[in-house]
């Protein structure tokens, strides 16, 4: 096909280096969207537990729906931010009630309900529905500041900007589920914090790594 060589390479890696992960057993939009929420407030180590334990008591969109909040919040204890949980179940009653009980197919919709901002409309729509819509988290601005040197603050709307739009146009097409993941574990396993760059198959891609600046990349939201 025609991928470019960053596209294949990612895949490639990927195929390599995919995890069993709660979400990635059946790409069932409900489940994509609970796990999605959930690492938004933790770490994948913790998360994973949460997801399951949550998953378990509550296995679908209806199940969510009649959960009383005080049960719902009692699972999130420990993960923080409980408008995340709250928001949760309020926007599982308005599927049931609205989009007979799934995921809207739509980032428009998506979008409205609540607490569903960009980056959980987009996880949801490219994983579950394998839609082209990018998604950009902390391990994606690692990735490509570092891939294209964005050398504005990585939280600027300049940056910010630039990474969506990056995003968006690196997306093969037929294959935004596993592209999306792909750069999203490629910045939590290789690309992380403290970079792997001996292990890095993108080294001939990356310009920081060219320039001798990777670890001067993303820039640190100024203060
Ligand atoms: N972190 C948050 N969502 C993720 C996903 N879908 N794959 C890998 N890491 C993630």
């Amino acid at each position: 096909s025609d991928l470019s060589p960053l596209q294949k390479t990612l895949l490639d890696w990927f195929e390599k280096n995919r995890r069993d992960l709660p979400w990635r057993k059946r790409y069932d939009p409900y489940e994509v969207w609970i796990s999605e929420v959930i690492l938004q407030q933790t770490q994948m180590d913790r998360g994973v537990a949460y997801i399951e334990r949550f998953l378990e008591r509550f296995p679908t969109m209806e199940a969510l729906a009649e959960a009383d909040e005080e049960e719902v919040l009692k699972l999130w204890e420990g993960l923080g931010y409980y408008a995340r949980a709250r928001n949760l179940r309020k926007a599982a009653q308005h599927m049931v009630a609205e989009h007979g009980g799934t995921f809207p197919e739509n980032a428009e919709a998506a979008r409205a309900l609540p607490g569903v901002g960009r980056y959980t409309a987009g996880a949801v729509l490219s994983q579950a529905y394998n839609q082209e819509e990018p998604i950009v988290d902390a391990n994606v601005e690692r990735v490509l500041s570092r891939l294209f040197d964005v050398d504005s603050p990585i939280k600027s709307s300049q940056a910010q900007s630039f990474l969506w739009e990056t995003a968006r146009s690196l997306i093969p097409k037929g294959l935004a589920r596993d592209f999306n993941q792909a750069i999203m574990e490629f910045g939590n396993l290789v690309c992380g914090k403290k970079p792997s760059c001996m292990f890095c198959p993108l080294t001939e891609e990356c310009e920081a790594y060219y320039l001798g600046i990777v670890d001067h990349r993303p820039v640190p939201a100024e203060r």
